[in-house]
């Protein structure tokens, strides 16, 4: 009887100590549970162990991500390229810095398409202007962007100063940063770092960290716009996380910013080059079309004519045209005022130092820009209350200054004539 007693013990104790460790190495991640060679154990498995105690949120945001699903691992990122500079950590080889250049080895593709965008070396260049760049560097981006890449520094932004610069202007501009190892950005500032999520870099919140702001208020404008609204009534039921190779209208009926400026809809091709559907420069105070208008148009229209008909979509670019160059009609007024005044010799050559100057910049850099950008992304608030309602007032303003300035000048012309 106590034979039996205790075998039954043992038995029960003896499962218990098996479903306990079966549990156990069910909740372990499956990185560390399908690791097929012992490179991989070393690499995902010890760096991810001891970091979850040092940073767990970069292991959970790591475990959740394509790449542990994958066996791509901590080291394959970390793990130094070509003529990275490293430095040992535990046992490891790390480099210094994780760049562009990490993800190239497996994406080419992708950096390719990014590094032949405005959002690589011409970003950074808008404010810090060439110096930062390599001859190559600068010649490559040119035969894609003539003049934004061989530029000066940004003039307000000299102004402003570094402290300004770094934590304003650069964290946005940094997108295009050219790093020591000679590649240029970061892919993290639409995918994150260890997360590199597609559904993360298809939400408008993620473009909207840099494309708000009365200067560019893309976000603003999608958000009031009829694709925003219905996009955040039926975010829940879209599949957000579609293969880009395959992603179709019944995955995301609404598009957000990703869906017109780089998706493969319906069989387009996803492109990561932001510039390729564009026709105009929208944020230049007087937009002229690109060199590649038609094509632009044509891929953009082609990514319209998914969801909509042409005849739908041609009236459309019609209407925002023609805000196009009534716009810019108006922004040649302003302009015109002051290069009067500039050859009166009533102005300093000299940016930023007078009022008017300022008034003068808000115009097309706020209300100018705001007024086309709100025509393209059917944003009607934008195109009125805070587009031609305010370039009204302020060329009204502009005029009164610049009357204001010939009246001081001629007063004190007449006071030091002897
Ligand atoms: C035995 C523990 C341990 C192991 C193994 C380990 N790390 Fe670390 N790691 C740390 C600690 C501790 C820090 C410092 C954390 C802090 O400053 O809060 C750190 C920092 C880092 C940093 C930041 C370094 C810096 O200077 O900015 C990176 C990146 C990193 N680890 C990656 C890895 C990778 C990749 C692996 C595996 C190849 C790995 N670690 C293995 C403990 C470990
Ligand atoms: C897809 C590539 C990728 C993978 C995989 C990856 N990392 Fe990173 N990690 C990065 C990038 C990019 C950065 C930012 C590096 C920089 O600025 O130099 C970073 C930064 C870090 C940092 C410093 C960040 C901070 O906020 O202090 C730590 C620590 C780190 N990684 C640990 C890990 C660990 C541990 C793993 C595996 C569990 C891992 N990483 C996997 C790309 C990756
Ligand atoms: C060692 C190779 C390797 C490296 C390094 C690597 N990846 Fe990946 N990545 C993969 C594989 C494999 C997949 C899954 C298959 C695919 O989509 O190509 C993937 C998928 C992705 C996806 C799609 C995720 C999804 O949800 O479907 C993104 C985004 C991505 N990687 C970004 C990055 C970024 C950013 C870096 C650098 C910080 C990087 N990868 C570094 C191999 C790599
Ligand atoms: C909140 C993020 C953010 C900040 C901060 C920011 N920018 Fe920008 N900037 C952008 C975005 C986004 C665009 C693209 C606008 C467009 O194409 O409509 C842009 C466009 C520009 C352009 C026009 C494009 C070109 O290549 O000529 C210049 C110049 C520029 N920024 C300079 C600056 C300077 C200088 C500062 C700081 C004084 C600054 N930006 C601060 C996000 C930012
Ligand atoms: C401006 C934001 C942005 C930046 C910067 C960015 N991506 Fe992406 N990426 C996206 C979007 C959006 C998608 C999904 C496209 C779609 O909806 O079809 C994507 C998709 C991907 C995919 C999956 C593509 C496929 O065909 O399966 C990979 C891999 C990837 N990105 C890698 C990178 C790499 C590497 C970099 C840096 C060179 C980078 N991304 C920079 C926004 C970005
Ligand atoms: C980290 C900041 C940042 C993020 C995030 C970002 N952008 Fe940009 N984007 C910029 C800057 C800065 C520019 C201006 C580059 C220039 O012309 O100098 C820009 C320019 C652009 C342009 C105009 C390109 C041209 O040729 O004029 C488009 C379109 C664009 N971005 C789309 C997107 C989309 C879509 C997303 C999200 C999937 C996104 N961006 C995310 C910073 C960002
Ligand atoms: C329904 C499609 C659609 C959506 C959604 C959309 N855009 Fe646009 N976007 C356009 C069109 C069309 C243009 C003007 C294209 C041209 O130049 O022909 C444009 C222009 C731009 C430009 C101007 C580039 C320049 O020349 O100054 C930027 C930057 C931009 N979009 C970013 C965004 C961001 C960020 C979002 C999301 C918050 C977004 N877009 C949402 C269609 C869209
Ligand atoms: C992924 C599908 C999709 C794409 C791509 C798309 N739209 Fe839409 N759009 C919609 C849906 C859905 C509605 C709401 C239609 C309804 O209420 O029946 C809408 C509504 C609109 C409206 C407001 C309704 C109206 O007729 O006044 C306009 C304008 C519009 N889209 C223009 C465009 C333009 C221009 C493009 C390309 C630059 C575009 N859309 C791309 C799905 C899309």
């Amino acid at each position: 009887m106590s034979t039996f007693r205790s075998v039954f013990i043992a038995v029960l104790i003896a499962t218990v100590i098996l479903v306990a460790a079966l549990l156990i190495h069910m909740r372990r991640p499956a990185v560390e549970t399908q690791q097929p060679t012992p490179e991989l154990v070393l690499a995902t498995g010890k760096c991810a162990n001891c970091h979850r105690n040092e940073t767990a949120a970069i292991v959970t945001e790591y475990e959740r991500s394509r790449h542990a699903q994958e066996n791509v691992t901590c080291l394959d990122c970390h793990g130094p390229r070509d003529n990275q500079e490293s430095f040992d950590h535990r046992g490891f080889v790390l480099a210094k810095q994780v760049t562009a250049l990490n993800c190239d080895q497996c994406h080419a593709t992708q950096y390719n398409e990014f590094l032949r965008s405005r959002h690589a070396a011409p970003a950074y260049a808008a404010v810090q202007g060439s110096a930062p760049f390599t001859e190559e560097q600068v010649a490559f981006s040119e035969t894609y962007h003539e003049g934004a890449v061989d530029r000066p520094p940004n003039a307000l932004a000299m102004l402003e100063g570094e402290a300004a610069i770094t934590s304003g202007c650069v964290s946005c501009h940094s997108i295009g940063k050219p790093n020591p190892d000679g590649s240029i950005g970061n892919c993290t500032a639409c995918h994150a770092r260890h997360q590199t999520s597609i559904k993360l870099a298809r939400l408008p919140q993620t473009c909207g960290q840099c494309h708000m702001g009365p200067d560019h208020s893309q976000l603003e404008i999608y958000l009031e716009s009829k694709h925003g609204v219905l996009f955040n009534a039926q975010r829940e039921v879209m599949n957000l996380d579609a293969d880009p190779m395959r992603l179709t209208v019944h995955d995301m009926p609404v598009p957000t910013c990703a869906t017109c400026h780089m998706s493969g809809l319906e069989g387009e091709s996803v492109t990561h080059d932001v510039t390729e559907r564009l026709s105009y420069w929208l944020f230049a105070p007087v937009s002229e079309q690109r060199p590649t208008y038609l094509q632009g148009q044509a891929e953009m229209k082609a990514i319209c004519s998914n969801c909509h008909t042409d005849e739908h979509t041609d009236l459309f670019y019609a209407q925002a045209e023609s805000v196009l160059v009534a716009t810019n009609a108006k922004v040649r007024e302003a302009a015109a005022i002051m290069d009067n005044l500039r050859s009166e010799g009533l102005l300093t050559p000299e940016p930023f130092d007078e009022p008017i100057e300022f008034v003068y910049f808000d115009y097309w850099h706020y209300y100018g820009r705001t007024a086309k950008h709100g025509a393209f992304m059917g944003g009607a608030d934008f195109v009125q209350w805070h587009g031609n309602y305010e370039l009204l007032a302020l060329l009204v303003e502009l005029k009164a200054e610049a009357e204001e300035l010939r009246t001081l000048h001629g007063s004190a012309a007449e006071h030091t004539t002897p």
